[in-house]
């Protein structure tokens, strides 16, 4: 089994959105048996809520569940349990190496699988954009699942 972990601020908007299409592609893909997924915050101040109401209404438009998803913070043990750790930002990157300093995941940033000129999943807590938010963690989300599938043999 594959573990990967997507790592946001609040664990309300872009890493449940990644959680959610991530394991809508894998899915799709006949890997559900073989890809575990979760996502996570590095702050607390949401755990237990669901998705904010616009990366659920993304999700609805495009007809992909986030069932059973509630917000949840990291934990020095994610670092030892994940295989890949995918950060939507550079702050992430910086406050998860705080909680597991050493870890045997491969950790990078969701945009670092595309082209784009952007490196940092915008957060749509602050700029309201949903749609340019799901628009890049889609392409990524397909992209990091090729990789995933390259590096582990999968298929
Ligand atoms: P996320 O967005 O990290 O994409 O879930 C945020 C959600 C909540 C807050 C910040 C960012 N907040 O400050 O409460």
């Amino acid at each position: 089994m594959t573990k990967v972990l997507f790592v946001c601020l609040g664990n309300i908007c872009r890493s449940p959105m990644a959680e959610a299409v991530f394991r809508h592609q894998v899915k799709e893909a006949g890997l559900a048996d073989k890809i575990e997924i979760d996502s996570a915050g590095t702050g607390d101040w949401h755990v237990g809520e669901r998705p904010h109401k616009g990366t659920l209404a993304k999700m609805a438009e495009y007809g992909i569940s986030t069932e059973g998803m509630h917000a949840r913070q990291i934990t020095a043990e994610d670092g030892q349990t994940y295989d890949y750790i995918v950060a939507m930002d550079d702050s992430n990157m910086r406050n998860m190496m705080q909680v597991f300093p050493q870890t045997s995941a491969t950790v990078l940033r969701l945009l670092d699988v595309i082209d784009d000129a952007l490196t940092e999943v915008p957060d749509p807590y602050y700029t309201g954009d949903f749609a340019q938010t799901y628009d890049l963690v889609e392409r990524a989300s397909k992209a990091l699942l090729k990789k995933i599938i390259r590096e582990q043999g999968l298929l």
